[in-house]
């Protein structure tokens, strides 16, 4: 159980974007999201009906060291024989959405895999790769299929970083998956006949923009723009360094007027890139975008969702991934306050 296999890594995965549900694990399994400002985990377990979050924890990244942040996880969730499955995300992954002639999956992989560089712009041997098949019960000729590719070292390294910190890592997904995942599985009506919905991590560095229909993945994109960059902006307006902006950005007060107005430039900024692919996806897949839901600690900023709402003229709604999840009780510390942070982590966890 604990051996890695890259063949199934991927494999496993994937089977979550063909909404495959595997069988419940039989150990709880704790997903490890490292953000570039903090280190989110979530540990979910079997409940009477469903499944419980017996632990979670979010550890900050100060000065970057993770290490060291694995080491303070493992210590307070008491990693011991869970199923640890974590995330890389960003440059040097890649996911494709293509039409193909209808085929077996089997036949998919025999096929796909001498065309990597058709697909990919990497080396075929810097990569692991994998596909699914996003309509298997689809009666067209064409199906839709999920490519994707990550670059080894990435996974190599997430690898090593947990093995240096003295664990073992059971599986590597994609953040934009597992986030996914997570919306289809617990998600409002995320699986809703003809509806698409759009689902925007805010994080600190980067937002992520997924697109599910019918509670599959169809539609990922990166856009390099993140919750530090407003922090920027409003240490410039208020003239303070970086911890007092962080201070204001999460208790704006009676200031929240100012905060948004110097931050209107990057807002903006991601409001449009978000309408520019949602417009995209709604030509190219003739499927229209009826509401967007924002997870990531970005998205905690007060009034964002009005923001988002009125930039991008549809229903935006921040969405809590623990909503449908048992809290275990006896669990410490605020979860409800960092649950908008636990997206990716709850993804993982679910496998
Ligand atoms: N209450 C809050 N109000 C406003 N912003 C907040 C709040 N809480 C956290 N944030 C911001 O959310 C960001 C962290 O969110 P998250 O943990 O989702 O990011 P990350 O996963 O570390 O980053 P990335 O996804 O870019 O790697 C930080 O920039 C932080 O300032
Ligand atoms: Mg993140």
């Amino acid at each position: 159980m604990h051996t890695m296999d890259f063949k199934k890594l991927f494999e496993q995965y994937l089977q979550f974007v063909n909404r495959i549900i595997p069988k419940p694990p039989v150990l709880p399994v704790i997903g490890i999201d490292i953000g570039t400002t903090a280190v989110k985990a979530v540990e979910l377990g079997p409940a009477a009906e469903g499944l419980q979050v017996r632990h979670w924890a979010v550890e900050p990244l100060a000065g970057g060291d993770l290490k060291s942040a694995l080491k303070k996880l493992s210590e307070r969730l008491h990693f011991t024989n869970q199923v640890l499955v974590s995330s890389v995300f960003g440059k040097g992954t890649l996911m494709r959405f293509v039409d193909l002639p209808r085929m077996s999956l089997e036949d998919l992989k025999k096929s796909y895999i001498y065309e990597l560089d058709k697909y990919f712009p990497f080396d075929p041997k810097t990569i692991y790769t994998d596909c699914a098949i996003l309509d298997p019960e689809g009666k067209d000729k064409k199906m839709q299929v999920l490519l994707a590719a990550v670059k080894k070292e990435m996974v190599d390294e997430r690898l090593k970083l947990f093995k240096e910190a003295g664990l073992e890592l059971n599986r590597v997904m994609l953040n934009p998956v597992a986030a996914a995942n997570a919306f289809s599985r617990l998600g409002p009506a995320a699986g809703a006949a003809g509806k698409a919905k759009a689902l925007l991590d805010i994080g600190g560095s980067a937002s992520s923009l997924m697109i599910l229909k019918e509670g599959s993945l169809r539609f990922t994109r990166d856009i390099f723009i993140g919750s530090q960059q407003l922090t920027q902006k409003i240490a410039g307006a208020f003239n303070v360094d970086a911890a007092a902006a962080e201070a204001l950005k999460r208790d704006p007060g009676d200031k929240l007027a100012q905060i948004m107005e110097a931050c209107d430039v990057p807002v903006n900024n991601l409001i449009g890139e978000v309408r520019l692919s949602i417009d995209y996806f709604t030509t190219e897949r003739h499927a229209q975008v009826d509401e967007i839901f924002l997870i990531g600690g970005g998205s905690s900023l007060k009034g964002f969702e009005g923001v988002f709402e009125k930039g991008l003229g549809m229903p935006v709604k921040i969405w809590q991934p623990l909503g449908s999840l048992r809290v275990d009780p006896a669990l410490g510390g605020d979860i409800q306050t960092h649950a908008v942070q636990l997206g990716v982590a709850v993804g993982l966890g679910l496998l």
